[in-house]
């Protein structure tokens, strides 16, 4: 089976429409999403706010393709997702999509270098090439001489390093972040909000992060502000600074 492949010219980077999603027993849901309509562009770092539980999380699945929604139109890359088996998905995502996680999620067995080579080898790359790849992605984070290391050595703030190294690493179009930044100092939730900004502009990727952090609000390009399974408003230009400045 081949890999799907995006259609980048075809329009934003990801289209939601009326998207809605429950979870739990008929007689006892809970409705995380209620028709949500989100869009991102290529070239942007575009957040997602609110409160704990409005269905941030539930929205980067179902744009991840790692949770189906029950109803709805998701146009990821130009593909709909709908018509993607599961197997589709998985490639589609693996070649595609980058995601950064709150907990790093390295593997602690691996060296930096082959952590950050995963997804080329998944993708067929020979190790060699994939770990030269990745030598040279962990020397633009800093980590360069720290490549043979364990991630167990590295403070919270360069473990995110790497995991961000290995969400670029294939170069996708489509980067995911669920609130990297939460465990870190100020000063590297800078650093950190610096190399996402700046691989959405200067590399024309989508960046889509979802946060509580306020620290990272004056980064973002446009803010998608949820509350309980909707949107409730989508701030741009100096809206976005105005919300930035706000106290939270
Ligand atoms: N797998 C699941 N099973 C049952 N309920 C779920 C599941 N995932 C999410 N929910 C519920 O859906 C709602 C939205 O959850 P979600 O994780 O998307 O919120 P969130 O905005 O990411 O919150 P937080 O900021 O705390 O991470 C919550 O009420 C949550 O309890
Ligand atoms: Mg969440």
């Amino acid at each position: 089976m081949t890999v799907p492949s995006p259609n980048v010219a075809a329009g934003p980077a990801v289209q939601v429409d009326g998207v809605s999603k429950s979870f739990g027993p008929k007689d006892n849901q809970t409705q995380a999403l209620s028709g949500v309509r989100f869009g991102a562009d290529h070239g942007e770092l575009h957040l997602v706010v609110g409160p704990s539980g409005c269905g941030k999380t539930t929205l980067l699945s179902i744009i991840a393709g790692t949770l189906r929604s029950d109803a709805g139109d998701i146009r990821v890359l130009g593909q709909s997702l709908s018509a993607f088996s599961d197997r589709q998905l998985t490639e589609f995502r693996g070649a595609h999509i980058g995601f950064i996680f709150q907990q790093f999620n390295l593997i602690p067995t691996l060296s930096l270098v082959e952590n950050v080579s995963i997804p080329l080898l998944l993708q067929g790359v020979r190790r060699r090439e994939a770990e030269d790849r990745a030598g040279a992605l962990l020397a633009r984070v800093g980590l360069g001489d720290r490549r043979h290391r364990n991630p167990l050595e590295l403070s919270g703030g360069q473990q995110q390093r790497v995991a961000i190294a290995r969400a670029l690493v294939h170069e996708p179009q489509l980067i995911l972040c669920d609130e990297p930044t939460s465990a870190l100092d100020s000063r590297t939730g800078h650093d950190i909000m610096d190399l996402l900004a700046g691989g959405a502009r200067a590399g024309g990727r989508c960046v889509i992060l979802v946060t509580h952090d306020p620290r990272t609000y004056g980064f973002a390009d446009r803010i998608t502000r949820m509350e309980d399974g909707r949107v409730e408003e989508v701030l741009s230009g100096a809206a976005v600074q105005q919300f930035a400045a706000q106290p939270h």
